[in-house]
């Protein structure tokens, strides 16, 4: 063996959804990219708010001595500062600087206080379906991910299946809403009641369990919805956001962490999380992209195309029969597969050039995942597709 052991394990893991991707890039050159519906991918494709282009031209044309060098690792202090600024307005409660640390997107951030966080063994809790790479990014720091699923009917979660996974050595539970793969949005009274059953949970084990938000989706809202906050639902609590996807910055990687100020040990919280976000190599978060926020409050790309897209999808899913609980938020649905088997189901979806995500890749089995961040018409097009798909299994 060249390689770690548990890594070639990950790899062997993620295969299938590679051969996904590979059968998808077959198609599209056998058949060309337009005779393909490509509806795998949960990269966004609004480009950054022209506001985003003429700050980074002013931030280069008026270059400060010193930006482009190392900083603070938690990042800039005056960028900290407007933050903190921004969440003490939003959230009602009483950040400072050293609340937030700048990261390198919310994958970075998720890593960064998953290593201030475990030691060997311990577990944190993901809720089915959910994104796949939680398991990797705990499993880095010597992690265990367990599992609970949410509710069938809505993908909210189910406090007796969480209740169930608990053990002594749970140290965090993370939620993500809005949620990749479901679309759906955890309202403020979901989450408190999340809160307090929490309380009761660090009462049985003696000591804290963290509820850690992670939202690269907190602004891609639909329907006037709101999103509940954990920062109010429970005291110890971490929310981790980027603008991967609300300003289509994903590849510049630039996200923050934010601490509850009222989080137990908050001072040295606040230095772990510093010092991790230095050691995994992060070292800081991009320093353009970090001077670029303070001047982008507001800023977001159009949200209602997002919802266009949403609202044609699920019109098109109703036509052709498919069931699936109507997303509020992100860029993804998750219906029912039209067979148990999911990933057999996304095979034959291939046949008709339609490329999806099976349920399975985010542990639920049974539902398959469709991202919708593509061209209306791609939308459009594929109809005869999905007709001919479901006619398959009549
Ligand atoms: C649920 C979820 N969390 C985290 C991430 C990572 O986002 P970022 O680009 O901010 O690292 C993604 C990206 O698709 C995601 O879907």
């Amino acid at each position: 063996m060249t390689i770690a052991a548990p890594i070639a394990n990950s790899l062997q893991r993620a295969s299938w959804i590679r051969q996904m991707f590979e059968a998808g890039a077959r198609l599209k050159q056998q058949y060309g990219a337009d005779q393909v519906f490509d509806f795998s991918l949960g990269n966004p494709i609004l480009e950054p708010p022209a506001k985003v282009h003429e700050t980074l031209h002013a931030l280069l044309d008026d270059p400060a001595p010193g930006h482009h060098r190392y900083m603070p690792n938690g990042g800039f202090p005056a960028v900290r500062e407007y933050l903190a600024n921004e969440l003490r307005e939003e959230q009602g409660l009483p950040f400072e600087k050293e609340d937030i640390v700048l990261c390198v997107g919310a994958g970075g951030g998720l890593n960064v206080v998953a290593k201030a966080l475990l030691e060997p063994g311990d577990e944190v809790v993901a809720l089915a379906p959910y994104f796949v790479e939680y398991g990797f990014y705990v499993q880095n720091h010597g992690g265990v991910l367990t599992v609970a699923k949410t509710r069938q009917e809505d993908f909210l979660p189910d406090l007796e299946a969480l209740e169930a996974v608990m053990t002594p050595k749970t140290r965090a539970i993370i939620v993500n809403s809005p949620n990749n793969p479901t679309g759906v949005v955890y309202s403020q009274a979901v989450l408190d009641e999340l809160g307090s059953w929490l309380r009761t949970q660090e009462q049985r084990f003696g000591r804290p369990i963290y509820l850690i938000a992670d939202e690269p989706y907190r602004k891609l809202l639909f329907d006037e919805v709101t999103n509940g906050s954990v920062l109010k639902a429970h005291p110890n609590s971490i929310l981790i956001t980027s603008h991967s996807k609300d300003l289509g910055l994903a590849g510049e990687r630039i996200g923050y962490i934010a601490l509850h100020p009222e989080v137990p040990d908050r001072a040295l919280w606040q230095e772990a999380l510093v010092f991790t976000n230095r050691i995994l190599g992060f070292v800081n978060a991009p320093a353009l992209m970090q001077r670029a926020l303070p001047h982008l409050r507001g800023v977001q790309v159009d949200i209602g195309f997002y919802q266009q897209l949403r609202d044609q999808v699920c019109g098109l899913m109703e036509e052709v029969g498919i069931s699936c609980v109507r997303p509020q938020g992100a860029f993804y649905l998750f219906p029912q597969a039209l067979e148990e088997d999911d990933v057999a189901f996304v095979r034959r979806a291939q046949e008709e050039k339609l490329l999806l995500v099976p349920g399975s890749g985010f542990g639920w089995p049974g539902c398959f995942r469709l991202s919708y961040c593509c061209p209306g018409s791609v939308i459009e097009n594929s109809r005869e597709a999905w007709l001919r798909l479901v006619e398959s299994y009549r």
